[in-house]
């Protein structure tokens, strides 16, 4: 029987393999758990039922994030007119907008009807997984013997606090669960409306990461890859260069390469902090990353700028790609409530820290040494922030 209590102490030190680096050449290893198969590159969930209760989950919660959401914040502006006070546009800092708003029904509901679907949703994805925890285990064990590519886990690496927190209610967060990659990977899913079966949202992102100005890329490194599905994106983009993907969270490493392994794609997975890589200076064409930063400590944020100055050759290019990196926190009164309730019902610990750290990120590039440009990002007139190291 898998604990979760047990494994939330246990599962980097004990289920990160003590094998230093494992580049697999081993053939005849076959063991791709999928029970119920692929619809193409989409490992499908183990059982029917569970395939239509999140099918359910993920409309109502389409009908909460369009509908619900859009009336909650015709709701917020109508209060916020009788007070007075600009809805679109004010200073009023989140704590006194959260006083305002919070007490109001249809506040109360859109919260509610969210963060309670995201519960069970997570829930049902884990209790799959770990009723057939036994088999799921052998799967990655295997799959740590399969290449192309390699995994490399460090059984010693210190898992800082900030980032053990069930961040979006992830049931044992990102490394607390040894199936965490399973269950991110199907929860991306149903937060996305049923829009990932493809990779679309991470191939749509690989799309948009610019080439550095001389048009080198030999290697490349996806910051927080989580279930690897960016990293795998970028190899498809760059089919010649070296990629990478380096997590806090082996049991992520552990799907991410057990994914590209069963798709044949050779990608290769760091266990590391982002801000303490294990990669030499000037190493990199390309660094970016995804989604990443609303979920890290504004220090750590500027920590990581920094790293990714020392690991980028000159010429390379940083492309972090967030919430913020295109536009900024929004200002409007729906808008920092919404910012709000992420952090204290979504369990988004750090959301609040990232709107800290938006406005001053272009500063902390400059004084990392970046050359700070904008870039198209693939989603309209919107441009993403980058950063240049001299060459
Ligand atoms: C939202 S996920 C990234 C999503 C991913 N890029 C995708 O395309 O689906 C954030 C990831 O960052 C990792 N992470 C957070 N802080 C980190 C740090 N300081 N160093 C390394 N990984 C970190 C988490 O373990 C998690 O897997």
């Amino acid at each position: 029987m898998l604990d979760r209590r047990t494994l939330l102490n246990t599962s980097v030190a004990a289920i990160a393999s003590t094998l230093p680096a494992l580049k697999a050449e081993a053939k005849g290893l076959d063991f791709d758990l999928e029970p119920r198969g692929t619809t193409g590159v989409f490992e499908r969930l183990p059982r029917l039922d569970l395939e239509s209760e999140l099918g359910f989950y993920t409309s109502y919660r389409t009908w909460i994030r369009q509908d619900v959401f859009r009336s909650a914040a015709r709701r917020a502006n109508a209060i916020f007119r009788e007070l007075a006070i600009n809805p679109r546009e004010n200073d009023l800092p989140i704590r006194e907008v959260v006083k305002i708003l919070e007490n109001d029904p249809l506040m109360g509901y859109t919260v509610h009807a969210r963060e309670t679907t995201q519960q069970i949703m997570w829930a049902a994805i884990q209790d799959a997984y770990h009723a057939d925890g036994e088999m799921y285990l052998e799967e990655l064990e295997r799959a740590e013997l399969k290449g192309p590519g390699s995994l490399q886990l460090r059984a010693d690496l210190h898992i800082p606090r900030f980032a053990s927190y069930e961040i979006h209610l992830q049931p044992g967060g990102y490394v607390g669960d040894p199936f965490a990659g399973y269950i991110y990977y199907h929860g991306l899913n149903v937060e996305f409306g049923n829009g990932n079966y493809r990779d679309e949202l991470q191939t749509g992102r690989a799309d948009a990461v610019p080439l550095p100005p001389d048009g080198k890329v030999k290697r490349v490194l996806e910051q927080g890859c989580s279930a690897g599905q960016l990293t795998l994106a970028l190899k498809k983009k760059f089919p010649d260069a070296e990629v990478w993907g380096n997590d806090i969270g082996a049991p992520m490493l552990r799907f991410a390469h057990m994914r590209s392994a069963d798709l044949g794609v050779e990608t290769h997975y760091m266990h590391e902090l982002c801000e303490e890589s294990n990669f030499p200076d000037n190493h990199f064409d390309i660094i970016t990353n995804f989604l990443l930063y609303h979920e890290i400590p504004e220090q750590v944020g500027r920590d990581i700028i920094h790293e990714s100055f020392r690991t980028l050759r000159p010429g390379g290019i940083w492309y972090p790609m967030d919430i913020y990196t295109s536009s900024p926190p929004p200002q409007s009164a729906y808008g920092k409530f919404s910012s709000w309730f992420d952090h204290r019902w979504n369990s988004e610990v750090w959301w609040l820290d990232y709107r800290k750290l938006a406005p001053d990120f272009e500063n902390e590039m400059k004084r990392a040494g970046f050359e700070v440009v904008r870039h198209p990002t693939g989603q309209g007139s919107r441009t993403n922030i980058m950063g240049v190291k001299p060459a």
